[in-house]
């Protein structure tokens, strides 16, 4: 399995990055950070812990990360995902699992750098605050780390202004060093991709049950990931007009891994662009991913993915969870 650190905010479609890191055979998680953006730090932390008490995981570290963006106020997604950051869904308000506070994250994601060096993935499904802060502090980081799968990004379009996409428009400056010094080895996956990615009435079906037409009750896993869908789902339909379901973003960064790691882009349907990339930083066009002229090492932008192929995953990913 793929060695992999996740660094997320928690938000309705983390908290799929999260089930499938965990459950999915491919994946060893290593260790979890959270990071401002769907909600405030203290939500999205929360909303780990309390996912993975649910998911009756005790052995993985959360550790809390950024409160906020390195040079702009920050700003949340409420909109789309709920004053809690899990919208559709009521979790206890005391955790089991607490943060871990034996090291500071930076130090947390760096020991596990170098003890799997050569190996480790790293994967953002949030703003890019925390990891802009590892390698400011540990730039010897970068060499040691095989990829860095990040969601994020858009091209031509964006879903908070007409430019730019929510995790690269909450932290710019953040996204651009990263993007920007980690070169070849960022595999992105921005909306134009995520959009292929809808969890449309089948997939709820399946997430709600895995047998077709059986009546049985859902496990309290799958009611909790179907509820976030159907909440996910109403957002979308009101604050984008896409009505056949939500796109499910975040999982599908980290899955992305697996055609690289594999070396099989075509067992997974999937396409890329190499193309230097860079985030405008200012005005009315703050946060938009663009194509550099520059001779810079080009990112992976993922352009094309089989989709029944990530969805069987995820549904593998959630009966692996109901019987652990
Ligand atoms: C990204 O923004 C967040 O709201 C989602 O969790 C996802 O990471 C999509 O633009
Ligand atoms: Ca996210």
């Amino acid at each position: 399995p793929i060695p992999v650190w996740l660094d997320c905010d928690p938000g309705n479609d983390d908290v799929f990055a999260i089930l499938l890191v965990l459950f999915h055979p491919r994946f060893n998680l290593l260790g979890i950070s959270t990071v401002h953006g769907n909600a405030p730090l203290e939500m999205t932390t929360h909303n780990t812990l309390a996912l993975l008490d649910l998911l009756q995981v005790y052995n993985v570290k959360v550790y809390e990360g950024s409160k906020r963006p390195l040079k702009i106020p920050p700003h949340y997604a409420f909109g789309v995902h709920g004053t809690t950051g899990l919208g559709g869904v009521t979790l206890p308000k005391k955790t089991i699992n607490k943060p871990a506070k034996d090291m500071y994250y930076i130090e947390a994601m760096r020991s596990a750098i170098c003890e799997h060096q050569g190996e480790i993935c790293l994967v953002s499904t949030g703003t890019l605050t925390n990891i802009s802060k590892l390698i400011a502090k540990y730039p010897e980081v970068k060499d040691k780390i095989r990829y860095i799968a990040i969601m994020g990004g858009a091209f031509n379009f964006g879903n908070v202004t007409p430019f730019a996409e929510f995790n690269i428009h909450t932290d710019p400056h953040a996204a651009s060093s990263v993007i920007a010094e980690f070169g070849d080895k960022v595999i992105l996956t921005p909306l134009n991709l995520t959009h292929t990615a809808v969890a449309t009435e089948w997939v709820r079906k399946q997430i709600y049950n895995d047998v077709e037409g059986d009546n049985r009750r859902c496990s309290e896993i799958r009611k909790f990931f179907h509820d976030i869908l159907m909440f996910y789902g109403q957002a979308y339909r009101e604050n984008f007009g896409m009505t056949e379901g939500p796109p499910l973003h975040d999982p599908l960064a980290l899955y992305s891994l697996l055609p690289f790691v594999d070396d099989a882009f075509e067992e997974y349907g999937y396409k890329y662009v190499q193309q230097p990339i860079k985030v405008v930083l200012d005005g009315e066009h703050q946060g938009e991913t663009v194509v550099s002229k520059e001779n810079t090492p080009g990112v992976y932008v993922g352009s094309e993915v089989d989709t029944k192929k990530f969805w069987q995953s995820v549904l593998v990913a959630l009966k692996n969870a109901e019987v652990h």
